[in-house]
Order: structure tokens, then sequence, then C-alpha cells
């Protein structure tokens, strides 16, 4: 399925037999160039950045790469093509045929996860925006802007659902997605995660490894959607997704190890004197986007999860790959729960704990790659080891939320919170340390101090290519 370039939008849905969609968007697209420019990326738009767009859906070759002005990065509307007599995967309406529009019993709940995916999009777009100014490396500078036009991408894909599917709700939402503002006291986006500053490098890629990581998790629940065109655009836009972890997963590795070949050459744990990262900064950075994160999947019992589930609006994560009855009238299963001073467990119907297990499933994801952080720390003779905190660490939603715990999950009291909560969580000083090696780096294939370089570059590209030309 290719892609028309031809048109002022780039789709493969059609959009130019559908005069009044058309239209509609046409009119939104200014606006979103407007909000681009005042909130997007800051001074870049004269950069010249390789990029890679879409030009097909297909899974061989569905990028072209090459040197583009971000403004004039082709944002369009790309969905996996249908897939003949899909049926819906679970819920009440398990094996009768996909829907192509939204049932009207359906419609307020449809628009919801439609509207509260859609707006994490342009929020981390704002969040990132001065990163530029304090990139490690061309290459890195590159990431981010590819993360950041796909991020873009991402919000013309929920644009066009609101657009296609809801009628003038559909428009007014639509507008709205660029009237919220990332930390914005009067009009801030809808999750609290969202909302946080995101302005050194290593919080960019703990938001990659993290953020996008629950963007994953939520895109996948929704592309097993029985609303066909979620299901179809939220599968694109996984593919996509995939470079983002990857982005974060490697960033991460790359400070980890360069830690760790400071900590052997200076046979010290603190590193900061040599200018790098020590590793219980790192821990302490983990802690804290983890625990954010863990609330973006939201209360462990949830009425709203259970009805998404049983409409067949929003599956588990691989649905079609679970061995049960994907109906789960009958299922129950153990969740945590506080009881005076430890924490207990106690059996609940799995509908309404539909979002603890996609904690879970996020939860299992986020360590794979702490693994490999850890395997790559013992290669350097290290005895440390990274991990993620226990879940009632620095909650705000659901079960823990009025608890406090260590990172080992034992509780505490708001005393000993409040005395010991900079041990766990990066304080004022640390991210004014993390701050002061934030100092940019633009020559072709130089790193700054605190990164090693990556393994290889982009698309075939070596390291020391000119992915950013300044002008
Ligand atoms: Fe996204
Ligand atoms: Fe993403």
């Amino acid at each position: 399925m290719n892609i028309d370039y031809n048109e002022t939008i780039p789709n493969n849905v059609g959009l130019a037999d559908d005069r009044r969609l058309l239209r509609a968007l046409e009119r939104w697209q200014p606006a979103y160039l407007q909000w681009w420019n005042d909130v997007g990326p800051v001074e870049t738009s004269d950069f010249e950045v390789y990029l890679r767009t879409a030009i097909s859906v297909d899974a061989n070759g569905w990028a072209h790469y090459g040197h583009l002005r971000m403004p004039e990065y082709r944002w369009g509307i790309f969905l996996t093509p249908p897939e003949e007599n899909r049926q819906i995967a679970f819920g009440q309406h398990k094996g009768e045929p996909v829907w192509n529009d939204v049932p009207g019993e359906y419609r307020t709940e449809l628009r919801r996860l439609i509207v509260t995916q859609g707006d994490t999009e342009p929020a981390s777009v704002e969040q990132q925006r001065d990163l530029g100014r304090t990139c490690p490396s061309l290459y890195d500078l590159r990431n981010l802007f590819q993360v950041n036009v796909e991020e873009g991408r991402h919000l013309w894909a929920m644009v066009y659902l609101l657009h296609a599917h809801f009628g003038r709700d559909g428009r007014e939402e639509a507008d709205e997605m660029l009237e919220r503002h990332a930390g914005d006291p009067d009009k801030p986006r809808i999750l609290e995660a969202f909302n946080e500053s995101t302005d050194d490098w290593l919080s960019f890629f703990m938001f990659t490894y993290f953020q996008d990581r629950d963007g994953k998790f939520q895109l996948a629940a929704l592309a097993e959607s029985g609303f066909d065109p979620l299901s179809r655009t939220c599968r694109f836009m996984l593919t996509e997704e995939a470079h983002h972890m990857f982005v974060g997963e490697s960033g991460i590795m790359r400070v980890v190890k360069r830690t760790c070949e400071l900590m052997r050459e200076h046979d010290s744990e603190d590193v900061r004197p040599h200018g790098g990262i020590d590793l219980g900064t790192i821990q302490k950075f983990i802690n804290f986007h983890y625990s954010i994160c863990l609330d973006l999947f939201g209360s462990e019992r949830s009425t709203n999860a259970a009805n998404y589930y049983s409409m067949g609006l929003k599956g588990r994560y691989q649905e079609t790959k679970i061995d049960d009855d994907h109906v789960l009238t009958d299922a129950h299963v153990i969740v945590p729960r506080v009881e005076g001073d430890h924490i207990a467990t106690e059996e609940m119907a799995a509908l309404p704990a539909m979002n603890l297990k996609l904690r879970e499933d996020f939860a299992m994801d986020s360590q794979r790659g702490l693994n490999r952080f850890n395997k790559a720390i013992r290669e350097y003779g290290l005895d440390v080891e990274l991990t993620l905190p226990d879940p009632a660490f620095n909650r705000n939603i659901g079960i823990f939320r009025d608890i406090n715990a260590t990172p080992e999950g034992r509780l505490i009291s708001d005393d000993e919170w409040q005395t010991r909560k900079y041990d766990w969580l990066p304080s004022p000083d640390d991210y004014a340390f993390v701050r002061s090696l934030m100092v940019p780096v633009i020559e072709p294939g130089k790193m700054a101090g605190w990164i090693s370089p990556p393994k290889r570059g982009i698309h075939g590209k070596p390291i020391d290519y000119d992915y950013v030309l300044f002008h």
C-alpha cells in the first residue's frame, strides 16, 4: 500500500475521495504547523536533518532516508492494510466482524481512548523541545528529531480518527490537542507523566525507555480493538515506536558503559569528578521514570478498563496469543493490597484488573533491558546491579497512592519518606549535576564525555556522518 505524496496531506486512506474530510484536515494542518513552530524543537527550522519518512506501510522498505528541514517533514496518515474478515478477538462481541464505523453506543468511550492516547504525542514533543541545544552528538541530535517528528505524526494519526469518525466533537477535540501544553498550569496535558520536564539527555533516554514503552503497551492494547480503523492506525504507529525505544535503550546502555569505563579507569564508584554519571544517579533516574510510568496504566481496579475490554475496544497485550476464553467473566487474578504496615494480596475479578495486567506486561518488558544493562556492567567486572523499584514506590495512582514505600517495597512513614526520598529519587543537586554535563557536541563523530559512542550509525551511514546540517 503506497502512500500518496501528491496530496497536501500524504495518506493511504483515500483522502482525495473524501473532500469534506480532506478540507477539515487541511484546516487543521496550518494550526498544527503553527504549534510545531511555537512549542516544537527550539530554533531548528533551518536545520537539515537526516530523517526517515514513511513511503509505504509494507514491512519491507517503508522508509525513505534523506536530509530535510523539519517543518517540511511530510506528516501524514498511514494505516496498515485491513486484514480480511478480521473478527473481534475478545469481550462480549468476540467472534463478530470488526467495526469500520464507531458503534453509536461506544462513541464516548472510544473518543476518550483516542483523545487520551493522542494527547501524549504532542506532549512529548513539547517536553523535549529544549534538548537540541545540549545534544551529546550529532547522531543523538538526529535521533531526538526523528522521535519528535514521529510523535508529531502520531498526533496526526489520532487526529485523523477524530476527524473521520467523530464529527464535530472530534474536530473540537483535535483543536484542543494543540491548546493543552505539557506543564501548562492552566491547560496541562491529560496524564501527569506528560507534564514533567525532560530537559537533560539522561531524562530523555529514560523517557524514550519508559514513557515510550508505556506508549508501546497502550498502542498494542488498542491495536487489538474491534474498531478496525483504530487497530490499523496503532499497528503502524507501533513500527515507529520501536525506534523510540531503541533510542532509549541504546542511550541508557551507552551512558552505563561510559560510567563503567570511568569506574574502571579511576577505580572508584564516584565518577562525577571525571565527568561521568555515577550508577547511583542512573538508578535514581530509573526509579523516578519507572514509578511515574506505572501511574500511566491507571488504577489496578478500574470499571472503565473492564468496560473497554468487554466492549471490545481495548484488549490485552498480544490478546490473540493468550490461551483463555477472551471473555473473562469468570476469571480471577491476585492483586496487592495494603494491610496495615505491609502489603498483602487478595483475589479479584480479572475484568476490572485489566490495567494491572497491562502494567505487569510493561514491567516484564522493562526488566529485559535492565538485564542487558546489568550484563554490560558485569562485563566490566563490576558488582553493581540496576533494578526496577517495587510497584509500591513513589506512586500517585491506585492501591499505593496513600502509602510510602522504599524501592524494595517496605512501607515507611511520611517522616521517613521525607528524610530519605532523595536517597532514591533524583534530588535538585542530582539534576543540577546532570545538567552541568549537558554541553552541546556538534562536531561529526564526537561524543560528550559522559556517553560512549553508538555501535553503528543510522541506515548504514558512519557514526561521523553529518546527520544534521546547520545553516
Ligand atoms: Fe507516539
Ligand atoms: Fe514514541
